[in-house]
């Protein structure tokens, strides 16, 4: 039986993801800051230690898969925390989960970016290089001085997303596979507290994508369970899009 760790397995995609691998057979540890195998904190460095201290105990040091699913949307509380959540709660669990990974069979690491990532611009917003330059405070104290929580959150997913293609010569060579789902809006708790914000409520129901619909959790989770399997051995360093047609609609040239 393999072993997956997933983040954010209490909700949402992380839920849906947690649930589809156990029922293929797959032994789960979940990790979130409520109802789950590791109830921890991934927006401090304490709790993210601990998740990792934790996960390494659960599995006896040797992991097959790790799933990050964990994260916050424009809707937080602040700018800071997204970033704390959405980069520092991924790169350090891929960080402290790597050598456990090594030693896995055949293993495959998998983050959830989105869509909001290929925003035009996002890449040159100044907390993305401190988030990759692993300056949690300067990063969450841009972040906050910069007070547009939609700029955090695509901020923190490119971020995330360039984190794990720049690991992908290192783990390719270590023999561990690793990638990005970037979805576009889905049918969970995050986006209803988004609908039901004045401040973004609107837009979005407005940036409808091609497919005429929102995903749901699962159609996600499929994906996420294919890229995580034999299946998709030689897929690695990549960003899969599961949109419904939205990066499309938005870079019609660039892919
Ligand atoms: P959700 O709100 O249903 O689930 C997120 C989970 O992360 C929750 O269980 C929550 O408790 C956990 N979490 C948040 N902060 C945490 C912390 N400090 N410590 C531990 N766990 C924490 O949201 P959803 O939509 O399932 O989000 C999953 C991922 O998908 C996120 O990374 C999100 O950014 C991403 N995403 C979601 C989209 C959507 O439209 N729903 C679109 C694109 C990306």
């Amino acid at each position: 039986m393999t072993v997956t760790v997933v983040t954010g397995s209490a909700s949402g995609i992380g839920a849906a993801v947690a649930k589809q691998l156990q029922q293929a057979g797959h032994r789960v540890i979940g990790i979130d800051r409520r109802d789950a195998d590791i109830v921890a904190d991934l927006s401090t460095a304490e709790g993210r230690d601990a998740a990792v201290a934790a996960a390494l105990k659960a599995c006896n040091g040797v992991l097959d898969g790790l799933v990050c699913c964990a994260g916050l949307g424009p809707t937080a509380s602040s700018c800071g925390l997204i970033v704390a959540v959405n980069y520092f709660g991924m790169s350090e669990l891929v960080d402290g989960l790597g050598d456990a990974l090594a030693r896995g069979g055949k293993p495959a690491a998998l983050l959830i970016g989105s869509v909001a990532s290929a925003h035009p611009g996002i890449d040159k917003l100044p907390m993305v290089e401190l988030m990759l330059g692993r300056d949690e405070a300067a990063a969450k104290a841009q972040a906050d001085a910069m007070a547009n929580p939609q700029a955090a959150y695509a901020g923190s997913k490119y971020a995330i997303t360039v984190f794990a293609r720049r690991k992908a010569v290192e783990w390719g060579s270590r023999g561990i596979r690793l990638n990005v789902v970037a979805p576009g809006a889905v049918e969970t708790p995050l986006l209803q507290a988004s609908l039901s914000d004045p401040r973004y409520g609107e837009a979005i129901r407005n940036f409808v994508s091609p497919l005429g619909r929102n995903g749901s959790p699962d159609e996600i989770a499929k994906v996420v369970g294919f890229m995580q399997s034999e299946q998709a051995g030689f897929m690695h360093g990549t960003v899969v899009f599961v949109d419904g047609g939205m990066d499309a609609l938005t870079r019609l040239e660039r892919f």
